[in-house]
């Protein structure tokens, strides 16, 4: 994987899932073996969107590797105020650094941005495009808690702008998992993301009610709302506050059931949810650590 960039998770194979899960597991049994491994290392962070766990969770994996960090900062203290575009940033931004970290608004964004570099970027979230970082800490939390094997998952919420609902139903696509998708018929999953898993081989069946397939699934993949992503804010308000669980919807699910979100939730799972031994999410985003740890090895030529 050395020097690839990462902006899809269609890129990824189920031999590439496989290969930063288990490195991953590997760094998390064992996190001090990995403490020097990049001490010359730095990595570029451009967020042009709001981020606390994926900015946090890459700059600590970052620095565990022995290497560290050189942020952008905010939108509004960098010269992007100025006018300056995306493809120049990452071409200066990578003379200072190794590896790229990108997360912007517009999607298709990564994909652009990597054609101006030569250092690997990562795609750390292209609008409602892709978010395959978040896919690969998802898939180790869902093979630690539930496996691979005869998976039943419902993803719900916002399918149709959720970037982390589009990249994780792809790589489900390799593991041959049995996807539901659960959401208002207005937030349902985008042609194109249709499209793609019907050509991967994957059926996709689709509810407006949980409780018609609550009771089959082994993980539940809740979602927030993404509001900052309707064209139309009358939109968002008919949908907002649908599709939330607490602690007696889960009466109906598997005991085993695994509760998944990417965060930050709003008031999609109430906290009496936190409580229960369904209740992954804190977990999940501690994942993220090694998970991207493995990750950067990796493409930075960790595993020659
Ligand atoms: C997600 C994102 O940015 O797409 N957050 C994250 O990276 N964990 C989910 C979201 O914002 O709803």
């Amino acid at each position: 994987m050395r020097h690839d960039h990462i902006i899809s998770a269609k890129q990824l194979s189920r031999a590439d899932i496989d290969t930063v899960l288990d490195h991953a597991a590997d760094i998390a049994a064992d996190p001090g073996a990995f403490a020097d491994r990049h001490s010359d290392t730095l990595l570029g962070l451009l967020f042009f969107e709001p981020s606390t766990r994926t900015k946090m969770s890459f700059t600590t994996a970052m620095k565990r590797l022995g290497g560290d960090i050189v942020d952008m900062g905010s939108v509004e203290s960098s010269s992007v105020k100025k006018g300056e575009s995306l493809a120049d940033t990452v071409r200066v931004v990578e003379g200072y650094t190794d590896a790229l970290v990108l997360r912007h608004p517009m999607e298709g964004s990564a994909k652009m941005a990597s054609e101006f570099v030569d250092v690997p970027l990562v795609n750390a979230g292209d609008g409602a495009g892709q978010h395959p970082t978040q896919t690969l800490l998802d898939l180790y939390t869902i093979r630690e808690n539930a496996g691979f094997d005869d998976l039943t998952i419902g993803i719900m919420g916002d399918l149709k702008y959720g970037r982390t609902v589009h990249s994780l139903a792809h790589a489900l696509t390799t593991v041959d998992a049995r996807q539901h998708f659960i959401s208002p018929e207005s937030l349902q999953l985008p042609r194109s993301v249709r499209y793609d898993l019907h050509e991967a081989g994957a059926g996709v069946r689709e509810h407006t009610e949980l409780d018609e397939i609550l009771p089959e699934l082994d993980v539940l993949y809740v979602t927030r709302i993404q509001a900052e992503r309707f064209p139309d804010e009358s939109e968002y308000r008919e949908v907002a506050g649908q599709y939330q669980i607490d602690a007696e919807t889960l009466d109906a699910a598997k005991d085993d059931l695994t509760v998944m979100h990417p965060l930050p939730r709003v008031d999609e799972i109430a906290h009496d949810v936190d409580e229960t031994t369904h209740a992954q999410y804190f977990q999940q985003a501690h994942n993220g650590v090694p998970v991207r740890m493995a990750l950067l090895d990796l493409m930075l030529g960790g595993d020659q």
